[in-house]
């Protein structure tokens, strides 16, 4: 496969509720869904219906969850060779609050993600070898993560990292990253600077890349996204959309765009591919359900000129 991106599964309880609640607070909801999520397979699932050649990494429990997230991956044509199984956690939950305004809260209880181990990926050496990235994020263990970059990095396989949840990283795991795709608040935790304007997101992006990272990409939001490497910087916007909900927004961001790079788009012409599928996927409620296809990405593009 082209793309292999390894990380969590979490099954989504969503509640929607007029505002985010209080501590010690109990409020009245207005709907309730269970909807897959867990922001590896967010990754994985955006990038296969933008049109990429996908396998997807994941371990998962064997209870009820993780059987219907099996059918699931099977409907969405990611190889279940790859979807391991442990036998002695539950798959991973998150709860989820949504409010009228499309702000979200997330508590992620990890179960299975957590017994993600090097021995698990090391299985998969000659895949990753084959792939033309590798996609990874931070809801698996640390240990994990820095084996697959160390070994990506001897296989000659690029990784892009996008570092959520935010944890602060070695030095030694960012000087092996292709390209690092931090929120503000990540990028934040990251390099101790607060990104208020394009500015201090230079100054930013500056940072880490002085620690080795060959290209930042920091997304803002609506407010678009900031690509700091070597030949320089460059903003781009977001295109304007009128949010419902913003989970899992950035996975889809992240997932479309590594398949722009594994079709050997350019950079600028990746990045807009997945502004767009961020764009749509704003508009539409849930973390997997919200990923657009490669078709209703390219029309969207379109009606944009
Ligand atoms: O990025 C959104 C995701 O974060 C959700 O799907 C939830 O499972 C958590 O992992």
């Amino acid at each position: 496969m082209e793309l292999i991106v390894i990380g969590s599964s979490n099954m989504d309880l969503v509640i929607n509720v007029p505002r985010i609640p209080r501590v010690g607070e109990t409020i009245i909801g207005t709907s309730s869904d269970m909807i897959f999520g867990g922001k590896g397979a967010n990754q994985a699932v955006a990038a296969q219906r933008a049109g990429g050649k996908v396998s997807f990494i994941t371990k998962i429990g064997e209870d009820a969850y993780g059987l219907k997230m099996k059918e699931h991956y099977q409907r969405e044509a990611l190889p279940p060779a790859m979807i391991l199984n442990d036998k002695d956690e539950p798959t991973g939950v998150a709860q989820i609050w949504v409010s009228d305004q499309g702000e979200n809260s997330i508590v992620v209880a990890p179960g299975a993600n957590m017994k993600l181990m090097p021995e698990d990926i090391a299985r998969f050496k000659a895949e990753i070898a084959q792939a033309k990235f590798v996609l990874i994020q931070l809801e698996i263990p640390i240990q994990t993560v820095e084996y697959i970059v160390s070994l990506a990095d001897s296989l000659n396989t690029p990784v892009i990292l996008n570092p959520a949840p935010a944890q602060a990283l070695s030095n030694r795991l960012l000087e092996n990253i292709w390209m690092l795709t931090p929120n503000e608040s990540e990028t934040e935790l990251l390099t101790s600077i607060k990104i208020v304007d394009l500015e201090s997101a230079k100054v930013a992006g500056k940072r880490l890349l002085e620690k080795g990272v060959k290209q930042v990409l920091i997304t803002l939001g609506e407010k678009g996204c900031f690509l700091c490497n070597e030949q320089g910087f460059q903003a781009f916007n977001a295109f304007p959309a009128n949010a419902k909900d913003t989970t899992a927004a950035g996975d889809v961001f992240n997932g479309t765009l590594a398949v722009g790079l594994t079709q050997n788009k350019p950079l600028d012409e990746a990045i807009r591919f997945a502004s767009a599928a961020a764009a749509i996927s704003v508009t539409r409620k849930g973390a997997q359900p919200s990923a657009p296809y490669k078709q209703e990405i390219q029309d969207f593009l379109i009606e944009q000129g």
